[in-house]
This record gives structure tokens, sequence and C-alpha cells, in this order.
């Protein structure tokens, strides 16, 4: 499906009914990444599933595209679908617009699951590297940024070609725009690691114990410093666990859903103005 939000159009899928989920991807993917996801939940949930501005099917915008921006977008996207209170399901660069819009909406968050993320700003080393590789997406386009980042995705345990194939694939789909907005993005993020503290709602922190692109540890701290966060370390899983080591990562997302009726009472609460 397709609809304007912000003045960009925006490309989403929205399937199944129940307590809203809205599942935000990680970088340079789109929604695809979270296919057996909207597969594995849609029949007890409402999965929203956009591609970011500059992502899949998404147009990118302008310029440097913040991750209050991304919030922003997703926030309005929400309502526009009507959804009322959502958990928030984000992964890697997902997980830092997650930490975002709970910092810009709380009220509108019913649950938090933090996926292969960290809650730390770059190094000044690693913005600038982030701001150089940004350059060079305009310049040359994507196939630096697919080149460094496709074997890292899968743990390296991981011999599916098909796996793979299916990664790059997402990847390609990029926009060089996008690419570019988002690295700008992130290189500009703020440290979360102190307002973490403050979350006030139901979290589930998810890694996979092979991930190289942002190591378990990190996962760890954040667990640590949310109140009453609940960690889940997934085996044999790289940096897309979600998408690698998908009945894992259903069940450990399912098992969490149902023992935090909270998420579904707030939608109960308000499916009779919100909800067909
Ligand atoms: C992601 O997977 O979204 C990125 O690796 C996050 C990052 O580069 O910090």
């Amino acid at each position: 499906m397709m609809t304007l939000v912000n003045g960009l159009k925006v490309a989403y899928k929205d399937e199944g009914k129940g307590p809203p989920l809205l599942l935000i991807h990680g970088f340079p993917l789109n929604r695809e990444s979270w296919s057996k996801q909207v597969e594995g939940l849609s029949a007890s949930h409402r999965v929203i599933v956009p591609d970011l501005s500059g992502f899949g099917a998404s147009e990118a915008g302008p310029g440097l595209t913040t991750m209050k921006r991304f919030a922003e977008d997703l926030f309005t996207l929400c309502l526009q679908l009507q959804t009322g209170p959502v958990v928030v399901v984000g992964h890697s660069m997902g997980g830092y617009i997650a930490l975002a819009f709970e910092k810009a909406y709380p009220m509108f968050l019913s649950g938090l699951v933090l996926v292969s993320t960290k809650a730390g700003a770059d190094s000044p080393e690693a913005a600038q590297a982030r701001r150089e590789t940004a350059k060079k997406v305009q310049a040359e386009g994507i196939g630096s940024v697919v080149e460094a980042m496709a074997p890292k995705m899968l743990a390296a345990t991981n011999t599916d070609p098909h796996m793979a194939q299916a990664v790059l694939d997402i990847m390609w789909s990029a926009s060089p725009k996008g690419v570019e907005n988002a690295l700008l993005g992130m290189a500009a993020r703020p440290d979360e690691r102190e307002c973490i503290q403050d979350i006030r709602v139901p979290t589930l922190v998810v890694t996979g114990a092979d991930d190289i692109i942002i190591p378990p540890q990190e996962s760890v701290a954040m667990a640590d410093a949310i109140p009453d966060a609940h960690l889940v370390v997934i085996p044999h899983a790289g940096h897309l666990v979600a998408f690698e080591q998908s009945i894992a990562f259903n069940a450990a997302l399912t098992h969490w859903l149902a023992a935090h009726p909270s998420a579904a009472m707030a939608w109960s609460s308000t499916t009779p103005t919100t909800q067909p």
C-alpha cells in the first residue's frame, strides 16, 4: 500500500487484526526484512510495516533525516491508519528510531522491542566515517555500502546462499539519496544511554549471539539500564536476527507479548474509535 506522509510517498504493509505492532527496519534495508514476522504474527496482531523514507519503495526526503524525523513520519502514519497506541519493534537503525519515538510520543507506545541495536551515539570518528561514506554514496551510488555490510548481516557460520541473496536484494532496493540521508541522520543522533533509564513501557531487548555489527554486549547494557527490560539472546544469529532465525525470534516475541497484556489492553481501550 502507498500513502502520503509529510509530503512524501510511503510504502507500507498493514496486515492482520489485533493489538498493533509497528515494525521498523534497519539500514540499508526495507520492510521485506520483516517478511517472516508479518507471516508469523499477523494471525494474532495487526502488523504495520513501512519502508522508511528513501528505502524500498518509499520516497527519499531532500536532506539529512534525523531519527526524530523518521519517528515523526511513523507517528503520522499511525495516526492516518488509526492504530491507537502501538508496540514499536525496531531493528538496529530502526531501534534508534524506536528510541526517538519513545521520547517524542510515550503516550502512543504500549511496548518497546529493541532488536540488535544500541543506545549510544556514534563516536566522533564513527560519525566522520559515516559523513565520508555519505559523500561517496552521493558520488558513486550505494555499492560500497552494500559490499561492506552484506557479509556482516548474517552469522559467519550461515552458508545458506538463498538467504544471503535475499539480503542483497533487500539492500539493493535502497535509493542513494535515502542511504545518504540516513547516514547523515545516524551520525547526528543523540546519546540515549541516560534517557533509556526513564522508559516506562514493557521492553524486550533481542540480539543475535553472533552479531558483529552491533555486538550483543550493547543489548546487555540496554537491558540492564531499562527498568524491568527482558533480554533474549538468540543463538546462531547475526545482525539480521529476526530474518535469519525467524522461528526463534517470533517465538520470543510472541511469548513476551503474551506475558505483557498491557499492550493488548491499550489496543482494546482504543478499539471502539480507532478500529473499523
Ligand atoms: C543497521 O543495521 O541499521 C545499521 O548497521 C546501524 C548502524 O550502522 O549503526
